[in-house]
């Protein structure tokens, strides 16, 4: 007798019993697939808190843009409501892989899971994705001012076309719905503040990694330092900003309108290259 035939019939009895019961339990069990996924596990937590699984499990076609334990410690102390908030927008009703996200042609609006719920206002429940022309992949809110503060780290994995996992790099947190985390100043080799800051070829990957610090590396604004985590009304990386500022910003001065026209006209100019 063959020794090995136990093993891979208990196997295939196995592989059978998960088949037959994940597709007649659920279309995705979601907390089932993502178990073991280690770096996701705070994560997971907060989409078995909020019971946010259940809802995702009802899906044929989701994309999770997942959050590692680092990242989403920001929202892990917020109410409940927000983190419900927060976790369903993480949670794209369309299929997007590494291959789809590709063939964006500039930038998409993809409703999430939150605007299911029926809380969300105006474009609060859409995600924002941007293809750049260098081929980084970007998100945000698609609320009008909303920066595009999070990009596409990796895919984790695919159960095409039903189910995909990516890691980004920032959670995505809709203007309104609450604090919003912009990404962190450029990386600690820059040179501390000196009147020509020099060039090296290190800087090429870095300037591209995210939008939010574009305008702010142009020599025309004088370029204050971007804050590390700035509020949504600190002028600094004035990604999403247009002609109205949020409602705290002071208006008034003559100085901020021209520094608001500069930061205006470079994001023309880098947009126009998206
Ligand atoms: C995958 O999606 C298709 C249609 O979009 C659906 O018929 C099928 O049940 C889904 N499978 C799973 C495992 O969710
Ligand atoms: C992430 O956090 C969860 C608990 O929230 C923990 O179980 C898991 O081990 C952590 N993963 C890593 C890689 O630290
Ligand atoms: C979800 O939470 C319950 C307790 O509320 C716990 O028993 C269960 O193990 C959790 N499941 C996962 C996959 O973390
Ligand atoms: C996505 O965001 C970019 C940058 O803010 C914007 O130019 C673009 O129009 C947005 N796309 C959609 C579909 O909302």
């Amino acid at each position: 007798m063959n020794p090995k035939t136990p093993f891979s019939l208990l196997a295939l009895v196995a592989l059978v019993f998960v088949f037959s019961s994940s597709s007649s339990v659920n279309a995705l069990n979601i907390l089932q697939q993502l178990k073991g996924y280690d770096d996701y596990g705070a994560f997971v937590d907060l989409l078995n808190q909020t019971k946010l699984y259940q809802k995702i499990n009802e899906r044929n076609t989701v994309t999770i843009l997942a959050l590692t334990n680092a990242t989403i410690a920001s929202i892990q102390g917020r109410s409940d409501d927000e983190k419900l908030a927060i976790m369903s927008s993480h949670v794209l009703l369309d299929y997007f892989d590494k291959i789809k996200l590709n063939k964006i042609s500039k930038s998409v609006a993809i409703t999430t899971l939150y605007q299911s719920s029926g809380a969300a206002n105006d474009e609060q429940g859409f995600v924002n994705i941007t293809r750049l022309s260098s081929g980084q992949i970007l998100f945000g809110s698609a609320m009008k001012k909303a920066p595009l503060v999070a990009r596409l780290e990796k895919e984790v994995f695919t159960k095409p076309y039903n189910l995909s996992v990516l890691q980004v790099s920032l959670p995505i947190i809709a203007p309104g719905i609450g604090k919003v985390i912009l990404p962190p100043p450029p990386p600690p080799f820059t040179p501390p503040p000196s009147e020509s800051p020099k060039k090296s070829n290190d800087d090429e990957e870095e300037e591209s990694v995210s939008p939010a610090e574009a305008p702010a590396d142009s020599p025309e604004s004088g370029s204050p330092a971007p804050s590390p985590v700035a509020d949504a009304d600190a002028p600094g990386p004035a990604t999403g900003n247009e002609e109205d500022t949020p409602a705290d910003t002071t208006t008034g001065s003559g100085a901020s309108r021209i520094f608001v026209g500069a930061a205006m006209a470079v994001m023309a100019l880098v947009f126009n290259f998206l």
